[in-house]
């Protein structure tokens, strides 16, 4: 064996040692379910931080997302996303964060697509709410696994049967209680590791800053302290494995079931347990299909995407942002990688570990790890890059607009800015941009997930690149996609309208609403429109 192939085979065992302890997951949840308090007790937990509340929050608490934007701060919402580390038990997790607004944005749905599980954080008192059905969704499209945890049972909710019965009814999730609450939500006594037996008791620290105090009874302790909720709790267990409610493997890989924690993020009672279930479900990095649905295996030359583009998040550098899943390989900074759509070489001298608003240089990084890479102006969301035989990824697919404008300069003298920014803003997907002869290149249509987008869209416009836009609403809410045969009909239609996506060169036909859709679809059977999917 020569020195050259010694080396390469050496570093592949340690590209594959080093994904093989990745755990790169998500939190999904409504808006105040607890998401921030939940990422902040993890992090606690895994002693990754001494106390509670110095990473991520909301008011005086310093906060993981960045303050890129003062619109941001004046709504006191995350717009920006950014991938927090935690080192647990020999493991190192990602937690990529996604926007915690109730606004539904592309950005959020895109994050998805950088990880490997996730955890649907559900309210124990609400249940599934719509933003967190919304993202389950592209987790199911993507045959994700999803470990759910209900928490706030420090707090009066709902019967936990009926939570698991909500879910299993509402979105054919088979739910698999890895632990059980003894006392109802609200007088929440400790929890039953239903694998272990082992009754822990907890005993909230004031304030919730420290870890809970955790203390493990025997099944006669157990009896004698929690009196008849103890009873109730068993009765509830025999109940579970009558059902066969057991976890399963294999369905939780293939997003079928999923395991349920019960827990409270606050207090930090069960996120110990949760940790433990990141660690050993969820899956470590997998070898990703290429655009020719090739798996490319884990230990090949360094392959990435990014999922995200982000500008100026520090308002000294008008810096443009990519952050990059890694596939494959090892990363060195200052590796020269190649941009798979261009060709051309990307140098990697300024890369970042995202830690929330600390920025720190990352030197080295696997699969699994998201790295920010600077001065990214070339790069756009769904791109490769790559280092060695060349490799390109399928792109991430984009979601169905519901909310769509028409974009025209205030300053018709600013009209080149107003391009370029416009052009700018749709390489990044802060907008799709669609266009069409009849509405010509002075008045796009911008087309979004979510409203917030279009403010993000006028800022920008106005703050990066000099040329307000004023922005007028279309009465629209449906998109389809359709072919060169069917547009002509379509677009004669009433309450339709054609359009050509920029980025892609995709016809969608805009309906005024599902009904309208309806109308259409049985009275033109003939004609051509297919649902732009949400996740891949
Ligand atoms: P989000 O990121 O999902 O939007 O939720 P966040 O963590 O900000 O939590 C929303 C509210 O729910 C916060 O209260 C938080 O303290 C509370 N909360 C989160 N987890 C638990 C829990 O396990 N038990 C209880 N009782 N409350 C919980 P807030 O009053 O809106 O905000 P704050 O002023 O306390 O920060």
């Amino acid at each position: 064996m020569s020195v050259d192939t010694a080396s390469a085979t050496k570093q592949e065992s340690e590209v594959v040692r080093e994904a093989s302890r990745r755990r790169t997951f998500a939190v999904i949840s409504h808006p105040d379910a607890g998401k921030s308090t939940l990422t902040e007790a993890l992090a606690l937990h895994a002693a990754a931080i001494s106390s509670a509340g110095a990473v991520h929050g909301k008011g005086d608490r310093r906060g993981v997302t960045s303050d890129w934007m003062e619109m941001e701060q004046d709504r006191g919402i995350s717009i920006t996303s950014a991938a927090l580390r935690i080192d647990y038990a020999d493991r190192v997790l990602n937690l990529v964060d996604t926007p915690g607004h109730a606004d539904f944005s592309e950005d959020t749905y895109r994050v998805l697509s950088a990880v490997d599980c996730a955890i649907m954080l559900l309210d124990s008192a609400k249940g599934l709410e719509p933003q967190t059905l919304k993202l389950f969704d592209v987790c199911r499209a993507r045959k994700m696994p999803v470990i759910t945890f209900v928490n706030k049972w420090d707090r009066p909710g709902r019967e936990p049967l009926e939570l698991l019965d909500e879910i299993e009814q509402r979105i054919g999730l088979r739910p698999t209680p890895l632990n059980w609450p003894v006392g109802i939500a609200g007088d929440f006594r400790g929890l039953i590791d239903r694998g272990s037996g082992t009754y822990t008791k907890m005993t909230r620290t004031p304030g919730g800053a420290k870890k809970a105090v955790e203390e493990v009874l025997s099944a006669d302790e157990a009896a004698k302290a929690e009196g008849s909720v103890w009873e109730e709790a068993g009765e509830e267990i025999e109940l579970l494995e009558a059902l066969g409610a057991d976890f399963d493997h294999d369905s939780f890989m293939a997003g079928e079931s999923s395991p349920v924690l019960f827990g409270a993020a606050l207090p930090n009672f069960g996120v110990g347990q949760l940790l433990e279930a990141v660690v050993g479900l969820a899956p470590p990095p997998a070898p990703k299909p290429d655009a020719q649905g090739r798996p490319r295996p884990v230990e090949k030359p360094f392959s990435g995407q990014v999922f995200k583009m982000q500008a100026n998040m520090d308002k000294n550098h008008r810096d443009r942002m990519a952050f990059v899943r890694i596939s494959s390989g090892r990363f060195d900074r200052g590796m020269v990688l190649t941009h798979a759509e261009t060709g051309r070489p990307f140098a990697t001298k300024y890369t970042q570990a995202v830690f929330g608003s600390d920025r720190s240089t990352i030197e080295t990084a696997y699969p699994g790890d998201v790295i920010a890479l600077v001065n990214a102006q070339a790069l756009a969301v769904g791109d490769t890059l790559y280092d060695g035989p060349k490799v390109v990824f399928p792109p991430i697919p984009s979601f169905a607009p519901e909310h769509f404008v028409v974009a025209r300069a205030v300053d018709a003298g600013k009209y080149k800015q107003f391009q370029r920014g416009i052009a700018q803003l749709d390489a990044e997907g802060v907008v799709q941009v669609l266009t069409s002869d009849v509405r010509g290149e002075q008045a796009p249509v911008l087309a979004a997930v979510g409203p917030l987008q279009f403010d993000v869209v006028r800022h920008r416009m106005e703050h990066e690149f000099r040329s307000p836009i004023e922005t007028s609403p279309l009465d629209y809410s449906v998109a389809r996609r359709t072919d060169t045969e069917s547009a002509p009909a379509l677009h004669a239609l009433s309450g339709a309208e054609v359009l050509k996506r920029r980025n892609d060169g995709e016809l969608l036909v805009l309906v005024h609403n599902k009904w309208r859709l309806r109308v259409i679809e049985r009275d033109h059977p003939e004609l051509f429109m297919e649902p732009l999917l949400a996740g891949g």
